[in-house]
């Protein structure tokens, strides 16, 4: 795979971490009065996205290209904490899904590492909002 083509997955991946970044932080303070434990998972989670999307841009310029920062329309899923939680849990599904592909298509083992990484790290951030959905009864 050519360099501009492992940039450009790279830039997909970096809009997924944006958009999870602003929905849960987003999220995280609409939800913090009804439901605190909610509100702070999702908060705590949004610095792992932080930390991811500034892996991937480092990536990305060590790789020659630039960071895209984009995102698609933002959907926050809801009003209540649990429409909320129900909203990150499928950005989870979907992050986990595109970091599989990536990491079966790229052939970079920098990058590679690297991504296998973050999907651990994703991995884990859908068991814990799977966790706490089942605890405001889904
Ligand atoms: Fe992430
Ligand atoms: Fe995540």
């Amino acid at each position: 795979m050519d360099r501009e083509k492992i940039i450009e997955l790279l830039n997909q991946d970096l809009s997924g971490e944006i958009e999870a970044i602003l929905v849960y932080m987003r999220n995280a303070t609409v939800a913090l009065p009804e439901n605190c434990e909610a509100g702070h998972e999702m908060e705590e989670i949004a610095f792992d996205e932080m930390r991811h999307a500034e892996w991937l841009s480092d990536l990305i310029v060590k790789l020659g290209g630039k960071p895209s920062m984009t995102h698609r329309e933002l959907d926050f899923g809801g009003s209540s904490a649990k429409d909320f939680v129900r909203r990150v849990v499928e950005l989870e599904r979907e992050a986990i899904a595109m970091y599989k592909e990536h990491i079966a298509a790229i052939d970079n083992e920098e990058v590679r590492e690297k991504l296998q990484h973050i999907l651990r790290e994703e991995e884990w951030h859908l068991a814990e909002f799977e966790e706490l959905l089942e605890e405001l009864g889904s």
